[in-house]
């Protein structure tokens, strides 16, 4: 590994573990996570699921649950905004670096602790509540820990920048570069291998987390359940949608009338593939 001194972009020799980290993992991790979600997806469909526990336990779940994905959405938005917006783009339109940090600082702070809350709590939850504590599985305790440990390190690096001041270090000249030239398939390992210990901690426990995200719990994040937005409210099945019974003529009547959003019959798929 280089020195966090060494000027990003100058011309030092990279080392072999260099090479195998920032320019070969990142794209191996790419292919498991992708391999493996289309994997999961083909065969073990009704294995993808949160495996909810809410029957077993709501009181806390209710606080810790929305604490735990908020404060994840908003660490997601400030990955995004911090790893793919490059410095000179906020500088272009007179954000000092200064005030970016100072806002980075803040908000990704808050999240962060947030976040990490959020995970204290469920895991204090699992481990409490017997039925919970039952239902949870040695897979699910080694996600527990790698999700925990990407979290810790990523406040690890956001709360150093804090105590260093002045002299903290720019990801935004090391790793934020790196990671902009993944997807060009021309991999800065130079600029990353400039960003102190911390940030390559948490990037691999970060790649880590995704290798084994397909195999988890976590593909739930893959999937929305948006057809609850849209489905009737009442949901019921006629014999027959064309053709008499009196589910078959109400469902008629339904579609005579126009049908009111949330009131109409739902076809299953066998029946409407066979009466095609
Ligand atoms: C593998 C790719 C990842 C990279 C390159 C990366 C990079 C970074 C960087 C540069 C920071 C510092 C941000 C700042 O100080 O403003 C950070 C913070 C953080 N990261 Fe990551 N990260 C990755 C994955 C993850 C994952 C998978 C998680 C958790 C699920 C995570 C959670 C956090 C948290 C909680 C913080 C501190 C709060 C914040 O600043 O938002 N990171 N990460």
């Amino acid at each position: 590994m280089l020195p966090a001194e060494t000027a990003p972009g100058s011309a030092v020799e990279l080392s072999a573990p260099d090479i195998l980290l920032w320019g070969a993992l990142p794209y191996i991790m790419v292919v498991v996570l992708v391999g493996g979600l289309v994997w999961r997806y083909k065969y073990d469909q009704f294995g993808w699921t949160t495996r909810s526990s809410q029957l077993y336990e709501s009181k806390l779940l209710r606080i810790a649950s929305p604490l735990f994905h908020f404060g994840l959405l908003a660490v997601i938005a400030g990955h995004f905004f911090g790893l793919v917006i490059p410095k000179a783009w906020t500088e272009a339109v007179g954000m000092s670096q200064e005030f970016y940090h100072f806002n980075a600082l803040l908000v990704g702070g808050i999240a962060g602790v947030g976040t990490l809350g959020g995970i204290l709590l469920l895991i204090y939850r699992r481990r409490t509540t017997g039925p919970v504590f039952m239902a949870t599985t040695k897979n699910d305790k080694t996600m527990y820990v790698v999700l925990t440990a990407a979290i810790v390190f990523g406040l690890w690096t956001t709360l150093a920048s804090v105590f260093e001041g002045e002299q903290g270090h720019n990801y935004r000249d090391t790793v934020a570069p790196w990671f902009r030239s993944l997807f060009v398939f021309q991999p800065d390992i130079t600029a990353m291998a400039a960003a102190p210990f911390s940030f390559h901690l948490h990037t691999l426990v970060g790649m880590a987390l995704f290798v084994i995200w397909p195999f988890t719990r976590l593909v739930h994040a893959f999937t929305a359940p948006l057809h609850y937005l849209f489905r009737p409210y009442i949901v019921y099945r006629s014999r027959d949608r064309d053709r008499g019974g009196s589910a078959g003529a109400a469902a008629a009547r339904t579609s005579r009338t126009a049908a009111r959003r949330g009131w109409s019959a739902v076809g299953t798929r066998d029946r409407d593939t066979r009466n095609r």
